[in-house]
């Protein structure tokens, strides 16, 4: 049951593959995606058969056309692989020999291998897609921007073990989810200088014999520079791990705004409201409205940890050099951005829509006593070692639930009942508004430190966009 053989390594066989064998191997379903890439490499690749001697200027030109024809035909959806072929490199080589004949374009393979062509075309796909992720971040980044500078002042409560602990300002906490997905940008930026290296001139495995320029090909696509090993440049693919990673490592921190949002459009917490264009009804519950944008974020991240996961896994115990595990890099890494791209216009749609109600966060702010840390401050700055300073203000706590009340509903005599030390001075720190103003150190809640904040993210954004 062996079929006819397109493939690129028929010489040695006596008869093809098998048809299982076959539809194991083939990876057009998905590599297709990489033929404008593929296309390019080509491109950059006769500009080094020329340099060398390979291919005459004519022949040069003459195959440049082709190339471009062919660029123009796959664009064009007028070629297409055949479902026999293997691979994208397989089909876009019969392509070139369509348009210039088999002679010529039965060159172009000299000095070059699958093995170099694909470890390059992924780091090429994975460029441009790390620019398009950065786009997104970069859209994000406005949308939390812009609601914290719309909610200046607002203040809700701030929480740890999710129980009330201090209050602060909206705006404060929305840039806390900022700052996480600054350094993914950052980690993109970083990778960059890893990832922006030609595998070209590697081969197989060993390198060519032909004395091409490996140089040239990287100059031609843009990359800035040459792989040191060919063995290495073949066979590791640490880079789509570490793109997969910072995919994984920015749906993982959207998916930790989404489980916020969740429960605060919740009936109980009542924070705020998705608008309608950014949530879902239910079919059978005519009053509902679902938080499925932020669910569905939360949910993908889970897939896109799978997808690194199985990268990491597929690496783990490889030996050197090429192996045919390694065609499996691809589907993730795909996945993961695809998966992004959808996610990201929805979730930066829903954060620019939600309206937050402002005096339900306020009046929430200091409930659960979260101004107690405030009181055993003051009660410091009295001259009260802290030790005992937390032990009366936990006293003073415990009064407070014994009696059903706040701690600003105490009265004098009551305080002093507490401890001789809590003064009606105290009461000054008793508003959630000095609490937040007091904490004016770098990085603290207080509206001056966020505005910092805003102004930082703002010029960072705005630099990274030109
Ligand atoms: N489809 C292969 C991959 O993705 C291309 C390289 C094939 N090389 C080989 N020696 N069969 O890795």
């Amino acid at each position: 049951m062996a079929q006819s053989n397109d493939a690129l390594w028929g010489g040695r066989f006596a008869g093809g593959p098998s048809e299982a064998l076959a539809a194991l191997s083939k990876s057009t379903h998905f590599d297709w995606r990489l033929a404008s890439y593929d296309l390019k490499g080509t491109s950059a690749h006769l500009i080094a058969l020329n340099a060398a001697g390979y291919l005459n200027d004519d022949e040069h030109a003459a195959l440049n056309k082709a190339v471009a024809e062919l660029a123009k035909r796959v664009e064009a959806g007028s070629f297409t692989p055949k479902p026999t072929e293997e691979d994208v490199h397989a089909a876009l080589e019969r392509g070139l020999i369509e348009i210039a004949g088999a002679q010529l374009a039965g060159k172009i393979r000299a000095g070059r291998s699958r093995n170099d062509q694909i470890a390059t075309l992924i780091r090429s796909f994975m460029l441009d897609a790390a620019d398009a992720i950065e786009e997104q971040l970069l859209n994000y980044l406005d949308a939390l921007c812009t609601q914290a500078e719309e909610h200046m002042g607002v203040a809700m409560p701030g929480r740890t073990h999710f129980q009330h602990a201090q209050p602060v300002l909206l705006s404060h906490h929305l840039l806390a989810h900022a700052w996480p997905q600054v350094r993914n940008l950052q980690r993109l930026e970083d990778w960059r200088r890893r990832a922006n290296k030609s595998a070209y001139g590697a081969g197989a495995l060993a390198g060519n014999t032909l004395g091409l320029d490996p140089k040239l090909v990287a100059e031609a696509l843009g990359l800035n520079g040459v792989s040191e090993n060919s063995m290495d440049a073949t066979s590791s693919r640490d880079l789509v791990a570490e793109f997969a990673f910072v995919l994984s490592m920015i749906s993982i921190d959207l998916s930790r705004i989404s489980e916020e949002v969740i429960a605060w459009v919740s009936y109980e917490f009542g924070y705020a409201k998705l608008a309608d264009d950014f949530s879902t009804g239910s079919s059978i519950m005519p009053q509902k409205k679902n938080p499925d944008i932020a669910e569905l974020a939360r949910g993908k991240s889970g897939r896109l940890i799978g997808n690194l996961a199985g990268l990491l896994a597929t690496l783990k115990g490889l030996p050197l050099s090429y192996n045919r595990d390694l065609q499996e890099d691809k589907e993730p890494v795909f996945d993961s951005f695809d998966s992004l791209m959808l996610l990201f216009p929805a979730f930066n749609g829903m954060i620019s829509t939600l309206t937050f109600d402002r005096e339900r966060l306020e009046s929430l702010a200091p409930k659960g006593f979260s101004l107690a840390t405030d009181v055993a401050e003051w009660l410091v700055k009295q001259g009260v070692v802290f030790r005992d300073a937390h032990e009366i203000t936990g006293e003073l706590v415990k009064f407070c639930e014994d009696n059903s009340l706040e701690l600003d509903q105490v009265s004098d005599e009551d305080l002093q009942k507490v401890s001789k030390h809590l003064k009606p001075d105290l009461r000054k720190v008793l508003r959630v508004s000095g609490s937040i103003e007091a904490r004016n150190g770098a990085g603290g809640t207080s509206s001056s430190q966020v505005v910092d904040q805003l102004v930082s993210l703002r010029k960072l954004t705005k630099a990274k966009r030109s």
